[in-house]
């Protein structure tokens, strides 16, 4: 299956997860989206990355759905970049195949906003954790869309979850935009 818009599901473990296993259930009942479960597909780390790239080939937008582990992506997720995003294919000489894409992270954490902030518990804004993700998408020539956050995802209640979701699935399937690429 292909469709305009992917999601790369990465959550090592989802059936203990909250927040992503609700976003991805709900991006999963949209007949334009494609969720592809990165640690269902790939659970021995091997990756079929002609697969990959076909279903990266047919969309026009690339979500990165995961928890933030380590201040970053979970081990897979960095995996499949490593992997799939190949030279000539992706970036170098010849490599245009993401070309105009949208990359849109969406992404939860157990730490809370106000500690994200120079001297607080974390040491810096969130968004300087993020500066590898939006340089991936500058130098695929895809075009970058102000990520999706969710803070503090242990205390958050149902309603505010609820609320999260209602507002992930309306970005989600928001057309996308046409236009020059954002570096
Ligand atoms: C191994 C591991 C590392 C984590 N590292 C961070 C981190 O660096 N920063 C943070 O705010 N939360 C961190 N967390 C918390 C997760 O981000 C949080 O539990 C998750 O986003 C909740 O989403 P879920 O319900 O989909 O699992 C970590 C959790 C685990 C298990």
């Amino acid at each position: 299956m292909s469709a305009p818009i992917l999601v790369l599901l990465a959550h090592p473990e989802l059936r203990h997860s909250r927040i992503c296993r609700r976003l991805a259930q709900e991006a999963r009942a949209r007949p334009e989206v494609e969720v592809r479960d990165l640690y269902a597909l790939w659970p021995d780390y091997v990756i079929d990355v002609e697969a990959e790239q076909r279903a990266v080939e047919a969309a026009a937008r690339l979500v990165w759905l995961h928890p933030v582990q380590w201040y970053s992506m979970p081990a897979l997720m960095k995996l499949w970049l490593d992997e799939v995003l190949l030279p000539g294919w992706a970036h170098g000489r010849g490599g245009r195949a993401l070309q105009g894409k949208e990359l849109w992270p969406v992404l939860s954490t157990g730490g809370h906003a106000r500690d994200y902030r120079p001297g607080g518990r974390h040491g810096h804004d969130f968004a300087d954790f993020l500066r590898p993700y939006e340089r991936v998408a500058a130098l695929c020539g895809m075009r970058w869309r102000a990520p999706m956050v969710l803070h503090g995802a242990a205390s958050i209640d149902d309603a505010a979850l609820a609320v999260h979701a209602r507002e992930f699935v309306h970005r989600l399937t928001a057309p996308v935009p046409a236009g020059p690429r954002g570096d």
